[in-house]
């Protein structure tokens, strides 16, 4: 990774709406129960994107072509990514979450209509055509990726350390050598943990020394 200079006076965009609050964008269904402004409250709140100099390192790296984002939720962070990168000629995204599948009870609310949510945040930042879904659990999307194929992948689904081993270990052997294997919340108990089981070596990604969700990485030309 480039060592990081953060640009004076920079405020990283978190939790707050990429455009003013409008209308759904075409082609967003009405859900019977959910008024369109209703839509519009629930696409940003529990908003866990902190991270956009951490993207706007990895969108500065050329040899970046490939990408996966594992736990989408309410696409916050991979529509700032893919807007990064919509330029890019032959850039591939893609998006790994159960959507509707998952059984998170304390957010259940949103998981309910958690495509909505999502497709509604991806149209609204024009992001849609950029990013491919695959709606499955993180370790079966794995398979479905050749080895050493992937430059970058982030993994930002379950916290919990059996999930996070799984994770891991399910996607290491798919980024290629030279990419880079990162992910978010690093002072999670369980992501700690499998992250410092699994590498003897890491960096953290944490500019504003914020007590929670630093990022970890690891790029994978560096010896074991
Ligand atoms: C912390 S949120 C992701 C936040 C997102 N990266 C952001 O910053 O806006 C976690 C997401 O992981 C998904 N998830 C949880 N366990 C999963 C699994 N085993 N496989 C795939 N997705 C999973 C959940 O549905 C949820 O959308």
């Amino acid at each position: 990774m480039p060592k990081i200079i953060l640009k004076q006076g920079f405020k990283p965009r978190v939790c707050k709406p990429i455009v003013t609050v409008g209308p759904p964008p075409p082609g967003i269904p009405m859900v019977k129960s959910m008024t369109n402004k209703e839509i519009e409250e629930l696409s940003n709140t529990n908003c866990w994107f902190n991270f956009p100099e951490f993207y706007q390192q990895i969108a500065q790296r050329l040899d970046i072509n490939t990408i996966v984002e594992v736990g989408v939720w309410k696409g916050h962070s991979i529509s700032y990514l893919a807007g990064l990168l919509r330029n890019r000629p032959g850039i591939k995204i893609y998006a790994v979450d159960l959507f509707e599948k998952a059984r998170w009870l304390k957010y259940q609310r949103e998981v309910d209509v958690l495509s909505l949510l999502y497709n509604y945040n991806l149209n609204k930042t024009q992001t849609r055509h950029l990013i491919t879904d695959i709606i499955d659990y993180s370790d079966k999307a794995a398979l479905k990726f050749e080895d050493a194929s992937i430059d970058f992948v982030f993994l930002d689904a379950d916290h919990e350390y059996e999930s996070v081993k799984k994770d891991i270990n399910a996607w290491y052997p798919k980024v290629r050598s030279g990419g880079i294997i990162a992910g978010h919340d690093r002072h999670f108990p369980g992501v700690k943990k499998a992250v410092q089981e699994f590498f003897t070596s890491f960096e953290i990604f944490n500019p504003g020394n914020r007590k929670h969700s630093a990022v970890w990485y690891f790029n994978k030309s560096n010896v074991m």
